[in-house]
């Protein structure tokens, strides 16, 4: 396994990590036995960061996390890292009815998530969408307690701006922000990929397929479950989706001419844009993770990147990363 720093504070990691939320939540039900068989062969393959948030199923994630982890070898288990993300609020149903970055929430999240991964300490820990009625200060402020207690080891951040991922680093050190960026999501290279690399601040990537969206594996006839959050996602909707398709239909061609497949090509293109970028991956199955390790054999050229950006050049996607409502809650698109 490669291997990456997070930020110049931040751990030494796997240079892929895997998100488990797939596992647990927004794409639709996910088999659990293949969920840890998937965590179970990540940590086999070396990868050492593993991330959730508590609000992932309502806690179920972070159980599911434990129970891989408790079955994992003892080697394997040890190497773990856990990158928590926290602060939404839901209801019964599933509805999530804001954020709450207080002080007082921050370590009573805290509390739960550490008994509900069954360990004694989060490695990264992060508020998942900047709440407004609270300073950026204040949040980072009291998981930075946290990190003194011993409780946490590194503070990050998410879907946050410029301004507010300076604001934050100026009370604790930050190791990584965590946000979307792929070969159709490029709008952190404006002024928030310059910041957080001028200010030392490592950067794990979601979304990087997509949300599957520019995998290779997506069809125009696929039907997705009611509580899949694709099917509210505007790149998945009406002539959005054929648009985006027809490059994924372009980044194929450069794939197969490559021998590689379109997943990783997309997912080598994100690791090839700086050391300091962690790729999160998304698997739920073991066949993808195979397929999405794949990608770090691959060497993009300078010919292959050039073939890459002309498939999908900035700012070619169509339709927007989130929905309207959840647009409102991205600081980052501010
Ligand atoms: N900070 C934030 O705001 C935020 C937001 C979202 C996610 N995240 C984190 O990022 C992680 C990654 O999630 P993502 O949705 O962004 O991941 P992604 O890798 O863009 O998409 C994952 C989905 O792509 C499909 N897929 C097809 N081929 C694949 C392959 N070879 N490898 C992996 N997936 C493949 C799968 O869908 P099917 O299984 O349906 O085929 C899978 O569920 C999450 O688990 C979560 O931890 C963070």
């Amino acid at each position: 396994m490669q291997h990456r720093t997070l930020g110049t504070t931040g751990p030494r990691v796997s240079a892929l990590g895997l998100g488990a939320m797939g596992m647990s939540a927004l794409y639709g039900d996910a088999d659990r036995a293949e969920s840890i068989a998937t965590l179970h062969a990540a940590l086999d393959a070396g990868v050492t960061l593993i991330d959730t948030g508590d609000f992932y199923g309502m806690g179920h994630n972070e159980l599911l996390i434990n129970e891989a982890l408790r079955t994992a070898p003892a080697a394997a288990r040890e190497r773990a890292l856990t990158s928590v993300k926290f602060g939404a609020l839901r209801t019964v149903e599933g509805g999530f009815t804001g954020v709450d970055g207080s002080p007082e929430a921050v370590k009573n999240f805290a509390a739960y998530s550490l008994q509900r991964l069954g360990t004694d300490h989060i490695d990264i820990y992060r508020l998942a969408r900047l709440d407004p009625k609270v300073p950026v200060e204040e949040t980072v402020g009291a998981i930075a307690e946290l990190v003194k207690a011993g409780h946490v080891r590194h503070v990050g951040l998410s879907e946050v701006n410029a301004e507010t991922i300076r604001r934050a680093a100026a009370v604790t050190p930050i190791a990584d922000l965590q946000i979307e960026y792929s070969l159709i999501s490029r709008g952190i290279e404006a002024d928030i990929l310059p910041t957080v690399r001028e200010l030392g601040i490592g950067v794990t990537a979601y979304g990087v397929l997509s949300r599957g969206l520019i995998s290779g594996h997506w069809s125009r006839d696929r039907k997705l479950a009611a509580n899949d959050f694709r099917g509210m996602s505007p790149r998945f909707s009406g002539d959005n989706l054929n648009r985006n398709l027809d490059l994924v239909d372009a980044l194929r061609a450069v794939a197969e001419a490559k021998g590689v497949t379109v997943a990783q090509t997309a997912i080598a293109w994100v690791l090839s844009r700086g050391e300091d970028i962690v790729p999160l991956i998304g698997a739920r199955r073991r066949d993808r993770l195979t397929e999405a390790l794949g990608a770090l054999e691959v060497t993009l050229e300078p010919a292959d990147l050039a073939a890459i950006e002309a498939a999908i050049p900035p700012g070619a996607a169509a339709g927007d990363r989130y929905p309207t409502d959840q647009m409102a809650h991205l600081d980052s698109e501010r």
